[in-house]
């Protein structure tokens, strides 16, 4: 694992475009694994800045997102789909055909994460996988549980999740009380993983799941069996 520490959260957001940008660099048809929350917001704006400069061309990407809220369709701006598109998508000159993120409206949402692993399988997996962290040490929304899931599910979120998620919607109650998340197969098949976590209020759980022990409790705790993760962690 590379772990880096940095001061500011421009400085985070800076490198992490660094690494998704060489990555598209070098394999311009590569499949990028994206994420939401407030974490790769600088990271998408410095990817969009440079493509604005051509120095980082997304017309032969593919992506694939983490999770979506159940319930929620695209039209809906707390939806996932509609953060990716208006924090992302719609600056780069990326195909919005290529662009996924599970439909978290799927009559049957079994069936739906079944095609959303065969569909990344299908890519050829995922070459770079961007994450952040949740407080309790999720990533997606593989929330903490006695056994780590392999497969893209239905998860029940955690109290602390959806307090922590309240801050994007009215009220508390709004929050939706499940989610589709890619599991940790696809995640730990992807062949780069770069996690980002800012601020004094990462810190402990950053400590806990990187420098503790592989515990489901703690799912972003077997990132340290993957054999290339960077972790950029800044301290403010
Ligand atoms: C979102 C996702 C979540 C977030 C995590 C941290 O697609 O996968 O795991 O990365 O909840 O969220 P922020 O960045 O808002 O603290």
């Amino acid at each position: 694992m590379t772990f880096i520490e940095v001061e500011t959260y421009e400085e985070l957001s800076k490198k992490a475009a660094d690494i998704i940008g060489a990555q598209v660099i070098l394999k311009p048809n590569c499949v990028l694994g994206l994420a939401t929350g407030s974490s790769p917001v600088g990271t998408y704006q410095q990817l969009i800045e440079r493509n604005k400069q051509g120095t980082v061309d997304f017309s032969k990407v593919t992506s694939v997102n983490l999770d979506e809220y159940v319930g929620l369709d695209g039209t809906n701006d707390q939806s996932y789909r509609y953060f990716m598109d208006h924090q992302l998508f719609n600056f780069v000159n990326i195909d919005k055909e290529k662009t996924h993120v599970p439909n978290g409206c799927a009559a049957d949402l079994k069936a739906e994460g079944a095609a959303y692993d065969q569909m990344i399988k299908d890519l050829g997996g995922i070459d770079l996988q961007l994450l952040g962290i949740g407080p309790d040490g999720h990533i997606g929304f593989n929330e903490p549980a006695p056994v780590f899931t392999a497969e893209t599910h239905e998860v029940a979120l955690e109290e602390s999740t959806i307090k922590a998620n309240a801050r994007f919607f009215a009220n508390e109650d709004e929050v939706p009380k499940t989610a589709i998340t890619m599991g940790m197969m696809s995640i730990m098949q992807a062949r780069k993983i770069l996690l980002v976590a800012n601020g004094p209020a990462k810190k402990d759980i950053v400590e806990k799941a990187f420098f503790g022990p592989v515990d489901p409790m703690v799912p972003a705790s077997l990132l340290q069996l993957h054999a290339d993760v960077t972790v950029i962690y800044s301290k403010n």
